[in-house]
């Protein structure tokens, strides 16, 4: 059984998905964990499920690279097999990356390489784009960056805002999520070994 730990910003309308997914006996990733960088709305779905929690607060650091020695210091308490950002809205310094990768993943609401970043739906609005869509890829150092796992158009319809656009994305990242997080503990998708932690 694959360990899954998820951490979120948000509202967590993507994590509640996977949730949902990993209540079915018969997927094969269990979810161990949930973190955030704020009191997130989206923990009250660990609460619902039984699932412990962990606030790693933004504010409460100097540094990006402080943040994420406790943000790493709080995962390696559940050591998961692999760790999904659901919409976490913070980059993951260099150490954090290089602990636990390959085994990160990020759902991102664009067809990469369009439109990487924080305002991946905004950004595809404002450049008038006819289709834009959702992607699955595996965290590297970059901004959204690392390699694709899965993606897949959404069209912009005329009227579109920021809001209702990233709604029907929403639902393909959700789709997209469950997927490769099944593939990956099925062994159909392998990301390869993670360095021995030091
Ligand atoms: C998702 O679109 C994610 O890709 C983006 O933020 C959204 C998260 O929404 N970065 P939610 O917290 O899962 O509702």
């Amino acid at each position: 059984m694959l360990t899954v730990a998820v951490l979120i910003s948000g509202t967590g309308s993507n994590l509640r998905a996977l949730l949902d997914a990993a209540d079915d006996p018969g997927f094969p990733a269990r979810i161990i964990v949930i973190g955030a960088d704020r009191e997130a709305d989206g923990l009250a779905h660990a609460e619902a499920f039984g699932i412990p929690s962990f606030v790693v607060p933004w504010e409460a650091f100097d540094s990006r690279e402080e943040w994420g020695a406790e943000l790493d210091a709080q995962l390696r308490v559940w050591n998961p097999d692999l760790i999904v950002l659901s919409g976490l809205m913070r980059l993951l310094p260099h150490d954090v990356v290089a602990a636990w990768a390959p085994n990160i993943i990020n759902t991102h609401p664009a067809y990469l390489p369009e439109f990487p970043g924080a305002h991946g739906v905004r950004d595809a609005l404002a450049a008038g784009v006819g289709e834009t869509g959702a992607s699955v890829i595996v965290v590297d150092d970059g901004v959204d960056s690392g390699p694709i796992l899965a993606q897949e158009r959404v069209p912009v319809h005329e009227g579109d805002t920021e809001a209702t656009l990233h709604e029907r994305i929403k639902p393909v990242e959700r789709r997209l999520l469950i997927d490769v997080v099944r593939r990956i503990a099925e062994g159909e998708l392998d990301l390869g070994a993670r360095p021995s932690p030091n």
